[in-house]
């Protein structure tokens, strides 16, 4: 069975970019993965996300938003912050990507969590998701998944991981805020393998 989790790469650049996201005015400018859906508190309460690339603004006020394919496209904040380029680039390339999906940056500030959840919009289950960490001190922050696996990465350090697996990541006994950056990309061979062969090659792969 396919492990929830697993190292891709180390030793990214990530300090510009975590220092610069430092105390940033761009943190909440989009809040609706933070807000309740009817009488359900949302898991990403306590965090803070600045989104960078998803489905085209124009098509927010959709009712299908966040379950409709769709071409990704950068939002104008990406101007801010370029430093995500390189650091997306690094994953694509590294893992053959023949198409990018969402970039979004997470804060999790310190002595807060993301609750308990399994990610369900269509980019969520399309693409495969790669979290790259720009800030946990003292690796206090981790991802962990209810299969018993976690990560608790290094600032550099980008994981693969499993989102249709319930997952959490715990910043509670953090010192500081834990950022990372979330890249969704789709694999070349898992797309190719699993169009042919079904799933249980994509796993593999
Ligand atoms: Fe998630």
């Amino acid at each position: 069975m396919r492990k929830s989790c697993s190292p891709i790469l180390k030793g990214l650049h990530v300090t510009a970019l975590a220092d610069k996201l430092k105390d940033s005015p761009l943190w909440g400018k989009i809040n609706y993965r933070l807000e309740p859906k009817g009488e359900h508190l949302s898991p990403h309460r306590e965090s803070l996300d600045i989104h960078i690339r998803y489905n085209p603004i124009e098509n927010q006020d959709s009712p299908d938003f966040h379950s409709k394919p769709h071409v990704p496209q950068w939002y104008p904040v990406v101007k801010d912050l370029p430093e995500v380029l390189p650091l997306a680039a690094a994953v694509f390339t590294n893992v053959c990507a023949d198409m990018l999906g969402s970039v979004f940056l997470i804060n999790i500030p310190k002595g807060k969590q993301i609750y308990p959840h399994v990610d369900k919009s269509w980019n969520s289950t399309y693409f495969q998701k790669y979290c790259i960490s720009l800030q946990n001190e003292g690796q206090k922050g981790a991802c962990i998944f209810e299969d018993g696996s976690a990560f608790a990465p290094k600032a550099g350090d980008v994981w693969r991981f499993e989102n249709d697996v319930v997952h959490w990541f715990d910043n509670t006994r953090g010192d500081d805020d834990a950022l990372i950056m979330i890249v969704n990309c789709r694999p070349i061979m898992a797309g190719v393998l699993s169009d042919v062969y079904g799933k249980e090659v994509r796993d593999a792969a």
